[in-house]
């Protein structure tokens, strides 16, 4: 099966890396990475009469997807196919699907695959349909083309995922996301992999969960944006379609304010409450001592948990500061008779109760980390967030976790809405090799999710927050720990992200639908220069204090068109360390510098047309500037002159300024031109 030329080459690789070909050594463009490639010689050519025969013991699901498959193939290659629909064993197709039996969408559930492709035929083998559907997105991701025909790469395709909880977090309270938005990234997640889609449908600005019991809380807590039974019926029929679970998470006994406005009587102070328009984190917290509380909970969880067939069920459970319960006498005295020391004693025995509700409707509970304590049952899954993860170490309390006894799941790390380099994130593991922990403690760590917190994200923005960075966590969860390389990682990601807009993801077109709204033309060319060397405000800096921004803001602003991944900037500052150690000319650097150097004045023009750009005013400027310092640079290394006196301090002063937002935004090529500027220090 392997290529002579490619022998050696493995052998080194099996040495260095184990049995693995990582996408860089194997050349191909897949993402998630599969555990085991070999690459054989020569293709296989489609054409229209290519079609899929099933075989075996399947779940229907199989031949819907399978003909998802070759409509999308058939949009990829234009071939006009003939077979239109997938339904069943077909004698002579090139495609041969088989399955051992039916897949259940549950954890743990196997979707392992087999895929071989030679030059006459296809096989995807799986132990279920949900293993070949993870198959087929694979193969779909191979086609390529070659002597101006499509082909798939003759090669076998031994794959399976690392970690049984590949999850997303949609934080839909903050921000409704309307049907589209969870269509389409439903479609996004099956395209990487990923399995868990975890909808938060409670918190202070909303509640989005079509209660029958409660109409109060439709009428009162949720601006008229909430999913009908219908919806959610859909949204989990289509996950399951794709192989994905969806669990629900109503968040207790915190961030209750939309539940206090319709009940204020189940609050843990004497008030009325008002929806929530801020960010932040907020006091009005549910009584742990009235039982009115667990009634309510009682019939609201019932209804939920008739809805979400996952024995998973999301309580919260964060950043309750029991603020009211210190202001509440009745709350004090409770706590003293039943010996309960201290805030986090007094939140446990509320979720012991609400555990035992779920246990009733036959369900686990799953909670943020702040849930664990001794008494939780170890059948709860503590959901990871909790940390320093700048410094890519701090899963504490994942470890602490296992270590008790209980399966748990990292999202610490994995805050897509932080607006973090995917790089950062990629790099996050969560269990590597060197981690302290037993082999039981370590088989307790059933993955990672990402999470979406909604604050500053609308149904016009979301994709462009989440894609394509949640396809490189993808790969974390599912791809070999070996699998790290950064720069292969972003090559795949740029061809990975086309994909994903044909999909029907708006990730790429939203930043120049925001970008013609704000110039109000379609000449927007040098916003764009400019936007794709921004990035937004990282953390949680963007909305100063929770206060800068409502929920009714119009968050299509300039901050807006910008992403986490500043490409062009980040390969320009590669750019310079190259040009800096010979491998590069300067000729390239010098093309790009001008382009900014001269973008400031385009943009002027611009600004004065649009009253809502003039935040980026000095932004603009700055590139502008900080380009020119980077032209007088180059010049000055290419002749080997010496800059004049204080230059080189003027210059930094000027980058250090430049690194100040503007727009909510900030340059990202300030450091390769402190490169070019440093080399210039002590001439
Ligand atoms: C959280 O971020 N409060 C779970």
């Amino acid at each position: 099966m392997i290529k002579k030329s490619f022998q050696f080459q493995l052998v080194f690789v099996c040495i260095l890396f184990g049995p693995y070909l990582s996408a860089q050594e194997t050349g191909l463009d897949l993402m998630p990475v599969p555990k085991q490639v070999e690459i054989g010689e020569g293709q296989f050519v489609l054409n229209k009469d290519f079609s899929i025969s099933l075989t075996g013991n399947y779940h229907q699901r199989l031949a819907h997807e399978a003909t998802r498959f070759l409509r999308r193939l058939d949009q990829k290659t234009a071939l006009f196919f003939t077979q239109h629909k997938v339904s069943g064993e077909l004698p002579g197709a090139e495609l041969v699907i088989s399955v051992e039996r039916p897949g259940e969408v549950r954890l743990h559930e196997d979707e392992s695959y087999q895929l071989r492709i030679d030059a006459e035929s296809i096989e995807l083998k799986a132990q279920t349909d949900i293993g070949a559907i993870r198959g087929l997105e694979t193969l779909l991701q191979l086609v390529g083309v070659s002597n101006g025909q499509n082909i798939f790469p003759v090669l076998t395709i031994h794959d399976s995922p690392r970690f049984h909880w590949r999850g997303l977090m949609l934080d839909v309270a903050r921000h409704f996301m309307p049907m589209d938005v969870l269509y389409r990234t439903l479609d996004a997640m099956a395209a990487v992999k990923l399995n868990v889609l975890h909808l938060h449908l409670v918190d202070d600005q909303g509640f989005r969960f079509p209660t029958k019991a409660f109409p109060e809380l439709l009428e009162l807590s949720t601006d008229g944006q909430y999913y009908t039974r219908e919806d959610l019926d859909e949204i989990i029929a289509y996950a399951h379609q794709r192989g994905i679970r969806v669990i629900p998470e109503i968040d207790v006994p915190g961030h209750a304010t939309a539940i206090l406005v319709a009940f204020p009587e189940l609050g843990s102070k004497d008030t009325t409450y008002t929806l929530e328009r801020f960010s932040g984190i907020f006091d009005p917290t549910l009584d742990p001592t009235n039982d009115a509380v667990y009634d309510f909970l009682d019939e609201l969880f019932s209804e939920v948990a008739e809805v979400f067939p996952d024995p998973y069920f999301h309580i919260g459970g964060d950043e309750n500061l029991g603020r009211h319960w210190n202001e509440n006498e009745e709350i004090q005295a409770f706590m003293k008779a039943n010996n309960l020391a201290t805030n986090h004693d007094l939140q446990t025995y509320f979720n012991i109760r609400i555990q035992k509700i779920l246990n009733k409707y036959g369900k686990h509970t799953m909670g943020w980390d702040e849930i664990m304590t001794p008494e939780m049952p170890k059948s709860a899954i503590i959901h990871s967030w909790r940390g320093n993860w700048e410094g890519m170490v701090a899963k504490q309390t994942l470890y602490d976790a296992a270590r008790a006894g209980y399966e748990t799941v990292l999202s610490n790390g994995y805050y897509l809405d932080l607006m973090m380099p995917a790089s950062q994130h990629y790099l996050v593991d969560p269990a590597p090799a060197e981690m302290d922990l037993t082999e039981a403690e370590r088989s307790r760590i059933l993955g990672g999710e990402m999470c979406m917190w909604s604050e500053l994200v609308i149904p016009e923005t979301i994709d462009s927050r989440l894609w394509p960075r949640a396809a490189a966590v993808a790969e974390r969860l599912w791809s070999p720990e070996e699998i790290r390389d950064v720069q292969d990682m972003y090559r795949r990601l740029s061809i990975i992200s086309l994909q994903l807009e044909q999909l029907g993801l708006k990730h790429i077109s939203s930043r120049n639908a925001i970008l013609r709204k704000l110039a109000k033309s379609r000449e927007i060319e040098p916003l764009k220069v400019l936007v794709e060397v921004v990035e937004p405000m990282k953390g949680y800096t963007r909305n100063t204090n929770g206060t800068l921004y409502t929920t009714f803001s119009p968050f299509m602003l300039w901050a807006d068109a910008a992403t986490a991944d500043a490409t062009v900037a980040r390969v320009f500052n590669e750019d310079v360390g190259r040009y800096l150690s010979g491998k590069l000319e300067a000729s390239q650097l010098r093309t790009q510098l001008d382009l900014w150097s001269n973008n400031h004045k385009k943009v002027l023009p611009i600004i004065k047309r649009s009253p809502a750009l003039s935040e980026i005013e000095s932004l603009s400027e700055n590139l502008s500037r900080a380009a020119a310092i980077g032209l007088e640079a180059i010049g000055l290394i290419e002749s080997g002159g010496k800059p004049s006196s204080g230059w080189v301090s003027r210059s930094q002063q000027v980058l250090e300024e430049a690194r100040e937002n503007g727009g909510r935004t900030e340059l990202q090529m300030i450091s390769g031109i402190a490169m070019l500027v440093d080399e210039l220090k002590g001439l």
